[in-house]
């Protein structure tokens, strides 16, 4: 049996059988798995078949210079048009492609595939007048509306690849981008909604544009708030047009070109070990097929009645291939929201809209966890036939409670595990196939090749866990990084001969599921055992009184590294409404955990915050907790969504409570 390199300890019994008309009327079926393993490249041949092409391909994959992938080889095509005019050929232009709800209240707009055509050709023409040719670089920071969707198919339309920046970062981070990418246009807004105000954008832009020097041409403002702006007007020598201006007089008549299959699509720039970002490379045909043919599998998703929502900013990976492409490629009726997950707003968007797939992530959940069942049991959440989850591993306690409180006990949930990377999912239940166990992303999908293996690349046994990686390649894969083959072969091929080496750790567990045990850099080791943070963090909100938790390994004398656990609350817990709290607290998760997982994983420390320090992508910082854990200077926090936490946490966090 191969070395076991990491341990993990989590049992999980319970789970969850496809309801059986959903099995029944499955888009895939069991039998994918035979036929992706007999004739890879024919399988994704016929996802392929499911797009409109210029051209057909003459070779599906073109693997002789790996890792330099080529996928359907001498096809042409148009992602806009995939996405956007053929669902009007079809007769489709009258169904709704996005109800997008605005985050003040009475703010919504229903757009049509016909209205969604109309537009993005009006974008199309209007970039083109600007001077925007194929090949020139596009950078978009905008908020959640439904031109940040049309900016991004005007361009793909036109061969122009975009770079959409999250509308959270900071003007440096949107330079850099810029600078790295050599975007001449930008396209952003006057400002978004954001818990309830405006909130500006365009003074960002200001100045990252002045620290490109002359690179960037022409800003495009679409006004959203209202909110004054500096304005640096054409006709002077400036940069800045409205959106209006441009787009609303502009032809609705544009006709595409079609493109190379592998013509760069979009630039999507991701953190690294490294502190400088790296721009990960998607083109156009394999990444079409592989996020629509995903999107119609994972999802089961039936155009003609499904209401889907993916939650996730388009400024992220999984808005892109999930809220863009994906869907709109599939024809999908879709719900785009510009706000953030308060109370009750997202249960009446379900309802209201009968949104029938929802898609979102463990940190939402546990959000909502936090905020008592009793807030969505107030809403009518019965149009809901399916869940999905993406960005981390979900613990147990809240893939359990997704599916009870949220899922009516009926939906089935997949757990999808992919990265901006890898452009679609590739690990994943099949909703009509899989019986789901809850914290398990189970089985890679149809057509892809994953596996876990020890430190010489030996495949682990059954029971054991080790490094993630890919062993052939996909439609949809990074091609490399932004103007940096060298650190794209460095960074994801240079580990083992062959292997694509994903940055995660994975269980795989008796029945031969995988359990994802997040970034292997996030992994501790304790006496020489190897714990995953994202298990004992499970372990911890497995316990009634915790909402969330993030665990550290800290600098210890004699063990090496030693577990140390933030928490936060659940608004009930507290000890005057009876639950636990103060100093027997610490002692009681100690235990739980002990309990949970292991005398090993006890933490040494548990500390009671009142929040934890995150990215704008939800991801917890722990780097920044184990500078605390440590007792050291808080590092940098310029990524943090809430640059205060820090001090909330400091002051929280008193040495008395250590053991
Ligand atoms: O560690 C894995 C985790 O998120 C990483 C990819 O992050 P990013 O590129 O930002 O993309 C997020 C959206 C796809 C992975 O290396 N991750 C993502 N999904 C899961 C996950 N970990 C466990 N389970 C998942 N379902």
């Amino acid at each position: 049996m191969a070395e076991q390199t990491l341990t993990n300890l989590t049992r999980e019994e319970q789970r969850f059988e496809p309801p059986a008309d959903l099995a029944e009327h499955a888009n895939v079926k069991e039998e994918a798995y035979a036929r992706a393993n007999a004739d890879r490249a024919a399988f994704w041949a016929e996802a392929a078949e499911r797009l409109d092409w210029g051209r057909e391909w003459d070779q599906v994959l073109d693997w002789s210079n790996p890792p330099f992938a080529k996928w359907f080889v001498g096809g042409t095509l148009n992602a806009s048009v995939n996405c956007v005019d053929r669902h009007v050929a079809a007769g489709n232009g009258g169904r709704v492609a996005l109800h997008w709800v605005g985050e003040p209240d009475a703010d919504t707009r229903s757009i049509t595939y016909a209205q969604l055509k109309a537009e993005v050709s009006r974008a199309a023409n209007a970039l083109t007048a600007l001077g925007v040719r194929k090949g020139d670089r596009v950078a978009i920071y905008m908020p959640m509306i439904p031109e940040a969707v049309v900016a991004m198919l005007a361009c793909a339309r036109l061969g122009a690849p975009h770079t959409v920046v999250f509308g959270g970062f900071s003007a440096d981070a949107l330079a850099s981008r810029i600078i790295d990418c050599g975007a001449r246009v930008v396209i952003t807004a006057d400002g978004g909604y954001r818990r309830g105000a405006p909130s500006a954008l365009k003074p960002a832009v200001d100045e990252a544009v002045e620290k490109t020097g002359e690179m960037v041409r022409n800003v495009v403002v679409v006004r959203r708030t209202g909110q004054d702006v500096a304005w640096y007007p054409t006709e002077e020598g400036g940069r800045d047009v409205w959106w209006h201006d441009v787009v609303d007089g502009a032809s609705a008549d544009h006709t595409p070109e079609m493109h190379d299959s592998e013509h760069p699509l979009y630039v999507m720039y991701t953190s690294g070990t490294t502190g400088k970002p790296k721009g990960i490379l998607h083109t156009t045909g394999g990444y079409l097929v592989g996020t629509s043919f995903t999107h119609w599998e994972v999802f089961d998703l039936k155009p003609q009645t499904d209401v889907y929502w993916c939650t996730a900013d388009v400024g992220w990976v999984t808005g892109h291939s999930y809220m863009v492409y994906g869907p709109l490629a599939n024809g999908a009726t879709q719900v785009m929201y510009e706000g953030t997950p308060e109370k009750g707003r997202w249960w009446k968007i379900v309802q209201d809209y009968r949104v029938t797939i929802l898609y979102t992530a463990p940190t939402a959940i546990r959000t909502f966890m936090k905020q008592g069942r009793e807030i969505p049991d107030g809403f009518d959440l019965s149009s809901l036939r399916l869940l999905g989850s993406v960005g981390e591993p979900i613990n147990p306690a809240a893939y359990v409670w997704y599916h009870e409180v949220i899922g009516g006990s009926r939906c089935p949930i997949v757990d999808t595990w992919w990265q901006t990377e890898t452009g679609q999912i590739m690990i994943s239940h099949l909703p009509g196939v899989t019986a789901g166990k809850p914290g398990s992303a189970m089985k890679a999908l149809p057509g892809v090749v994953v596996d876990v293996v020890d430190d010489d690349a030996r495949p682990v046994a059954q029971g054991n866990s080790g490094y993630l990686v890919l062993r052939e390649p996909w439609p949809a894969m990074l091609r490399t990084l932004w103007g940096d083959d060298e650190r794209f072969k460095e960074t994801y091929w240079s580990r083992w001969e062959g292997l694509y080496f994903a940055g995660d750790g994975a269980k795989l567990d008796e029945d031969g599921d995988l359990w994802l045990l997040g970034r292997v850099d996030d992994v501790m080791n304790v006496s020489g055992h190897r714990l995953s943070t994202a298990e004992i963090e499970s372990a911890l909100v497995s316990h009634p009184a915790v909402a969330e938790a993030a665990v550290v390994g800290a600098a210890d004398p004699t063990t090496g590294q030693a577990v140390c656990a933030f928490v936060i609350l659940r608004d009930r817990a507290t000890p005057a409404e009876g639950g636990v709290g103060g100093a027997d607290l610490g002692e009681e998760l100690r235990r739980h955990v002990a309990k949970e997982i292991g005398p090993i994983a006890k933490p040494r420390q548990v500390m009671v915050v009142p929040e934890l320090p995150k990215t704008r992508s939800g991801k917890i910082l722990r780097r920044l907790l184990k500078d605390v854990a440590e007792h050291r200077e808080v590092g940098d926090v310029t990524t943090l969504a809430d640059s205060t936490v820090m001090d909330l946490i400091k002051s929280a966090s008193p040495s008395s409570k250590e053991e």
